[in-house]
């Protein structure tokens, strides 16, 4: 394989994973092409020549160096037809896709209808990609929230408030579990699971009579409103309650050393797995090693342990 292409999503650790595929090509003596603006980038014909050079300085960098963009064109049978003539026109023998899970679930057509060999390299902040223990951006977004959670709670205790935070994760409630029981939250609200806002507001009420004072409720973005929630506790505790929405701060800024790692090896084994031959495949870590998920599998809904969460979480608060 001679020449190859990747295109991203955004999160922490993207330019750190571009930086290990380019440099694991580079290796290998095969050229690179950057994909501009995501798969509208790949309809469009929206392409960069990639070297060592050109990749230099953005390791610890937040966002993605190739911009990224959501397409419309790519969902239809003349976009993804016009997304292929761009890799033919170009020579790209083999694909590189870092995202989420509809960036997988794009590669997988790409590979499974037009037989493109693709790679997947996972990369998201709502950790949803199936069989894959962890993808990057995941850390980085829970140590940021994390951060601001320590900073909330100092304010909670002082004044005695209750606050509702509102973490992002439109289907998955990863970062608001694992946020919840990293910042010692009383309670949290995530897409998987019912809640009961008014059991939510007993406990409280309950609490506080016994001289509880501070409460952190955290909230999935795509499960509740944060501000709504706020609103039925206020009613129906009286207790003070405010909000904050920490949404896209999550996703940006500087990757955490565990990031960085993980992209670096996940980035690189998918440069080692399209040169051997492979297609159709997600790269991961299993047992800490190298490995691979088919892109099939990896697009089904996650499971997460959602009830052992719970119950920790209500254990130890
Ligand atoms: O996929 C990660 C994620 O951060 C989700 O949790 C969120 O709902 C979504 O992206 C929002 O992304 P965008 O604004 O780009 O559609």
């Amino acid at each position: 394989m001679k020449k190859i292409g990747i295109l991203t999503r955004d999160c922490s650790g993207i330019n750190t994973a571009i930086r290990a595929v380019v440099r694991t090509a580079c290796h290998y003596n095969m050229e690179i092409l950057g994909i501009r603006r995501g798969y509208e980038g790949l309809v469009n014909g929206e392409l960069v020549k990639l070297d060592r050079l050109s990749v230099s300085g953005i390791l610890n960098r937040g966002g993605t160096i190739l911009k990224t963009a959501r397409s419309k064109k790519f969902r239809t049978e003349a976009g993804q037809e016009q997304a292929v003539q761009t890799l033919k026109e170009n020579n790209i023998e083999g694909l590189i896709v870092v995202g989420g899970n509809g960036s997988m679930t794009a590669a997988h057509i790409l590979a499974s209808k037009y037989n493109i060999p693709t790679i997947g390299v996972p990369a998201t902040i709502d950790n949803d990609i199936s069989d894959v223990e962890l993808t990057i951006g995941a850390d980085t977004a829970v140590n940021v929230a994390v951060e601001a959670l320590d900073k909330i709670r100092d304010t909670s205790t002082s004044l005695e408030r209750i606050f509702v935070v509102e973490v992002m994760g439109r289907d998955c409630g990863y970062i608001a579990l694992q946020v919840a029981l990293a910042g010692g939250c009383e309670e949290v609200i995530i897409p998987e699971k019912d809640f009961d806002v008014g059991k939510i507001c007993e406990e409280i009420s309950e609490g506080n009579k016994k001289g509880k004072i501070s409460w952190i409720v955290i909230v999935a973005e795509g499960r509740a409103k944060a501000d709504d929630v706020a609103k039925t506790i206020v009613l129906t505790t009286g207790l003070e309650t405010r909000v904050v929405v920490l949404g896209y701060i999550l996703r940006g800024g500087s990757p955490t050393a565990m990031d960085r790692i993980l992209a670096a090896r996940l980035g690189s084994h998918a440069v080692e797995v399209l040169r051997s031959g492979e297609t159709d495949k997600c790269v991961c870590l299993k047992g800490n090693q190298p490995d691979t998920v088919p892109l099939e599998k990896a697009i089904q809904p996650k499971q997460i342990e959602i009830e052992a969460y719970y119950r920790l979480i209500k254990i130890l608060t």
